[in-house]
């Protein structure tokens, strides 16, 4: 590795008794509201790398059977890393976790990912291996979009799906965004609250899709399977979509166009209530 990688000691021994407490309360929370509302390739991927064994996970442990699984591994860094990092490690199957944990006064937000969101929200899907290579691929299409100057357009690609994705199952519409089934309130406003809309997932709509960071979604996007996504991103070459993005048009995050497809129409009554308040 380089040397400015950001790469720390996860320094496990070092978590005091109250930091595995935090996870296990948050871990107990979290799997009791996805039990019914995630994906359940997430749900299985919390057993099959033992995340539910108790205490904060020693990275340690999880690579030995992540590797295995996908040749993915986790790797513990101080908070959020520059961009360049971030993708250099995906691109090279390495996902980037927070070595903290929130205190017991944030349960329920904070600012920068710890190792709560990482690792519950993000490495379960990572024994994946269509999506462990669509997260190896965004990587390199990080390094890409770079060039082209169109990271704003990427990142609203890992937003809407890495972090606040939706996905249809034969049991309906599921969690697997990391942003949403590592939030308590957000696992069942996502999926319960007629608020946001949920469209079809389609790459340049989604693209041009502005976010809000600081609130819950307007609008979550809806894939039908990993490998929709795998084939949507991975097997499309995105430099004359950059060539298009490049008129820089993009729709406010509540907007339903009339090309959309609707899985459900939100009323927005929720950002109707915040404005008003
Ligand atoms: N295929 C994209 C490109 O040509 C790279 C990419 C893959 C981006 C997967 C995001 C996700 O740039
Ligand atoms: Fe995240």
């Amino acid at each position: 590795m380089r040397e400015d990688d950001f790469v720390i000691d996860q320094n496990w021994k070092g978590y005091t008794a109250e930091e595995h407490a935090v996870w296990d309360l948050l871990y107990r929370r979290q799997r009791d509201l996805l039990k019914d509302r995630a994906d359940p390739a997430m749900l299985r991927g919390l057993e099959t790398l033992n995340l539910n064994r108790g205490g904060i996970p020693n990275f340690a442990e999880i690579n030995i059977e992540l590797k295995a699984r996908t040749g993915f591994e986790v790797v513990a860094v101080p908070g959020l890393v520059p961009d360049e990092v971030f993708f250099n490690h995906l691109a090279n199957r390495r996902f980037p976790a927070g070595q903290f944990i929130r205190t017991r006064a944030q349960l329920d937000y904070l600012q920068e990912p710890d190792i709560f969101h990482d690792v519950f929200g993000h490495v379960p899907l990572l024994t994946d291996p269509v999506f462990a290579d669509y997260m190896e691929a965004y990587g390199k299409g990080g390094l890409r979009a770079t060039k082209f100057g169109r990271l704003k357009n990427l990142a609203a690609l890992y937003w809407y799906t890495v972090e606040f994705g939706l996905i249809e199952t034969p049991q309906g519409v599921r969690i697997y965004g990391a942003g949403i089934s590592s939030s308590k309130d957000e696992s069942m406003f996502a999926l319960d609250d007629p608020s946001p809309n949920r469209l079809r997932f389609d790459l340049e709509r989604v693209m041009r899709t502005r976010y809000r960071i600081d609130d819950f979604q307007q609008t979550y996007f809806v894939i039908r399977s990993y490998d929709e996504l795998f084939r949507a991103t991975v097997d499309t070459d995105f430099a004359p979509l950059y060539g298009r993005l490049a008129d820089g048009s993009d729709y406010a995050a509540d907007t339903v166009l009339p090309a959309d497809g609707v899985v459900q129409a939100g009323t927005q009554a929720y950002a109707r209530t915040k404005a008003a308040g």
